[in-house]
């Protein structure tokens, strides 16, 4: 492994996974989420390297090129997959930063192996960095690698976004290690954040945790100056815009179509989640058939339910919900030849997803609570021919920016989403063609391109020169 990379992407993740493909070999797949969906454009462009996991447990890899970026694999045993990505991840922080929808686990084991799993990526970071290098750490699964990294290579400039929301002080405060969370972030140059109310959040809770002074968000830790700000993450614009234009992605867009006949498509593309608010819209989608309100073969929702954390307990149960919920639906509603749910749970390439957009009327977007949700952005971006609605709600980061275009909702009032359900359903071509045109403004001018801009710049400028009185 060389010390000289520039620039080093640190995420739990590596943007492939590890897989075994149908000739029995193994073969590598993009990761699930937004998180690679965002980062890998800017990573081939900056030519840079990406730490992180290659997402089987004992693996040992060498580090290696694949998709045009340089990837280093960290390994993780299984106990620390558990322990620490199933564990202290995904039971303890995803849960208690997302408005504790579910019940967050508090663990003293599972701690211990977020200290060790961030102990190891940040030494790997500090081999593979050049001196002075930009190191730009990824997400709740390492919040210690900032101070980690900067006490084994202070020369260092680094950089920390936070994919997800940040919680209240109010729900900050349960987490046992919450001191020690804060002192991790602290060791960043600059921490990013989704909306600028998380920025808040976490200034607030830096001063009433750590009694530090602030200017507005400057943080003042140690000899340093620490800046919280918000960088609303995007969409590779550019890149739908190409898959759209190929006549293979239209030709299965109308291939979609065809399939359901003259029903009109309502589609939702999300990580199997519980923060993703799946049960409320089947409800919600349901009962329009209950009351009336649409009859089979009228509509149809294309669910795209993408296989996540499996082996966490409440993701099992969401799966088995979800599920029985679909078989219930379809066996009350749907006639033979007309089912009301088409239930898929599969990863797919992008170029489907660009067909799946392409094809969708109304494309349901209902999280509970989410820090963006770049699906939202990816169908307005694919939708130069301005058709189509967005059904968006307002517990999505992407709602502090699609406000005036989407359809927002609160998907915890069902009759509330029935009747936006029903308004997007049977918007016209010009109301639609007005709503669209005013998202696409947004996003077509705050891409993904001038997000990672947006950080890396002010990452890449000085701080404040002194520190206050
Ligand atoms: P999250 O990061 O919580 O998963 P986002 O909506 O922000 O949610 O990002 C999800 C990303 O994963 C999007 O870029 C989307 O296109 C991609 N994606 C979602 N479902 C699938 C799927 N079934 N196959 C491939 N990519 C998917
Ligand atoms: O954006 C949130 C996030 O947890 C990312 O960190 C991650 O890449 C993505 O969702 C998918 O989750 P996981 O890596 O647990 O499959």
């Amino acid at each position: 492994m060389s010390r000289g990379s520039e620039f080093v992407v640190v995420a739990n993740r590596l943007p492939v996974d590890r897989i075994t493909g149908e000739d029995g070999a193994p073969a590598w797949r993009r990761s699930p989420g937004g998180l690679v969906s965002a980062i890998a454009p800017v990573m081939r462009r900056r030519k840079g390297t990406w730490i992180g996991w290659a997402g089987s447990p004992d693996e040992e890899l060498e580090p290696f090129e694949e998709d045009g970026m340089a990837l280093v694999p960290v390994p993780q045993s299984a106990e620390e997959v558990e322990l620490y990505y199933e564990g202290f991840s995904n039971a303890t922080l995803w849960p208690l930063y997302h408005d504790v929808i579910a019940p967050p686990v508090y663990d003293r084991s599972m701690w211990d192996a977020y200290v060790r799993v961030n102990e190891r990526f940040a030494e790997a970071a500090a081999k593979v960095a050049a001196d002075d290098a930009i190191v730009w750490v990824q997400d709740y699964q390492l919040q210690l690698v900032p101070s980690l990294l900067r006490r084994l290579r202070p020369d260092l400039r680094i950089g920390f976004f936070l994919h997800i929301p940040f919680p209240p002080l109010e729900l900050f405060w349960q987490l046992p290690w919450r001191r020690q969370i804060l002192e991790g972030l602290l060791g960043a140059d600059l921490v990013g954040f989704q909306l600028p109310g998380a920025a808040s959040n976490f200034v607030r809770l830096c001063r009433r945790l750590l009694d530090v002074r602030h200017v507005r968000q400057d943080v003042f830790w140690e000899d340093r100056v620490v800046r919280a700000r918000a960088f609303p993450i995007s969409v590779d614009v550019g890149e739908l815009n190409d898959l759209v234009e190929r006549p293979d992605v239209r030709e299965r867009a109308e291939e979609i179509r065809t399939d359901v006949g003259d029903a009109t498509i309502l589609l939702g593309v999300d990580r199997l989640d519980y923060t993703k608010g799946i049960a409320q819209r089947l409800q919600a989608f349901g009962e329009l058939f209950g009351d009336g309100h649409l009859k089979p073969g009228q509509a149809v929702l294309v669910q795209i339910a993408t296989p996540s954390r499996e082996r966490v307990e409440q993701y099992q149960i969401l799966r088995e919900d979800i599920e029985q919920q679909v078989g219930r639906i379809n066996g009350e509603y749907g006639e033979i030849g007309f089912p009301v749910v088409h239930y898929m749970h599969s990863s797919y390439d992008r170029a489907e997803l660009a067909a799946l957009y392409l094809a969708a009327d109304v494309m349901v977007v209902t999280p509970l609570r989410d820090g963006m949700n770049l699906v939202a952005k990816e169908y307005v971006a694919c939708r130069g021919d301005l058709r189509g609605a967005l059904v968006l709600s307002e517990f999505a980061g992407a709602a502090a920016e699609l406000r005036r275009g989407a359809f927002q909702v609160n998907p915890y009032d069902i009759d509330g989403l029935k009747d936006t359900l029903l308004a997007a359903v049977h918007a016209g071509p010009s109301e639609q063609a007005r709503r669209m045109r005013t998202m696409r403004r947004r996003v077509i001018e705050h891409d993904v391109d001038r997000w990672a801009h947006e950080f890396l710049s002010e990452l890449e400028s000085p701080a404040l020169p002194s520190l206050p009185h």
